[in-house]
């Protein structure tokens, strides 16, 4: 089957990142092979793991299955902050589990108790340079920690991958990422979203389309990558055909301030 043409965004390193990918947490053993495929089957290009995931060798299997060269897809994984010292030691056993030579994108995620993490950043961004990642970015992270990231690294991250949803519409969020040159990369589009929302089901049934669509063609109006998960084939299936959506100016808006709506409608008074 062809490719459902996904738009992507430039990041360091050199990749174009299709901006819609497909999330695995909470696949596991055969459910996260048979997912995997069947994502890379209906057209995805792009497939998020971590290694608290405990899927690698799943998502390894299915890549390999697919017979889709290695170059063609775009693999994000993820360090465990607990790695700190064993970033190498962390790199090497991931890419064996996934069976790649090696992965487009390399997280370190969510730092503990909020400190920066500079050493184990510096060290990721070491090993990117030897190809192992051929980017290196970070996740749940705030601008202010991204920020000592750089001053103490000099390295910038390529892509911060956060919680984002219409429920989570952040402005300000998306302009201090792009005044970094930091691609943003949302988690949990559909989980936290009230798909019978009118801001959502209005211009599903314009497009004959359905709310999670608009969800995920919202994100991509919005500059940002998205990673829905799905264990359904048909779901599967029709998020990544929401590339092919327009919403309009109006739609857009409502859709950004659906938390304000929602607010607003729990706080009229019933009958
Ligand atoms: N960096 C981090 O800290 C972090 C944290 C969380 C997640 N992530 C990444 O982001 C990915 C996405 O997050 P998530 O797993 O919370 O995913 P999500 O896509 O927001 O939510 C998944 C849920 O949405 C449902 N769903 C999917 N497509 C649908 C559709 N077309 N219509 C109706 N319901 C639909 C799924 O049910 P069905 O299976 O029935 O379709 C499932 O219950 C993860 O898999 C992971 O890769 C990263």
């Amino acid at each position: 089957m062809s490719s459902t043409p996904v738009p992507t965004v430039p990041i360091s390193g050199g990749a174009a990142m299709p901006m819609i990918g497909f999330g695995t947490w909470q696949l596991s053993g055969e459910d996260a092979y048979r997912a995997v495929s069947t994502a890379l089957e209906a057209g995805y290009r792009h497939i998020d793991t971590a290694v608290g995931y405990v899927n690698h060798r799943q998502v390894g299997r299915a890549l390999a299955d697919s017979g889709i060269p290695r170059h063609e897809v775009f693999v994000t994984t993820k360090l465990l902050p607990n790695s700190a010292g064993r970033e190498r030691q962390a790199l090497e056993r991931a890419v064996d589990q996934l069976g790649v030579a090696y992965v487009d994108l390399w997280l370190l995620r969510h730092p503990p108790r909020q400190d920066p993490l500079p050493a184990v950043w510096q060290a990721m961004a070491e090993l990117a340079d030897e190809g192992t990642a051929r980017a290196v970015g970070v996740s749940n992270h705030t601008t202010a920690l991204i920020d000592t990231l750089i001053w103490e690294t000099g390295r910038t991250p390529a892509v911060n991958q956060v919680a984002f949803s219409p429920a989570r519409f952040d402005p300000q969020l998306l302009v201090e990422h792009a005044e970094r040159r930091v691609a943003v990369q949302g988690y949990s589009p559909l989980r936290h979203t009230d798909l019978s929302h009118p801001a959502l089901t209005a211009p599903a049934a314009r497009l004959g389309a359905t709310p999670a669509q608009v969800v995920l063609a919202w994100h991509l109006a919005r500059r940002v990558t998205t990673l829905p998960s799905s264990t359904r084939p048909d779901h599967i299936r029709d998020n990544l055909t929401a590339a092919q959506l327009t919403l309009s100016a109006a739609e857009l808006h409502t859709i950004d301030t659906l938390d304000q709506h929602t607010a607003a409608l729990s706080a009229t008074p019933g009958p």
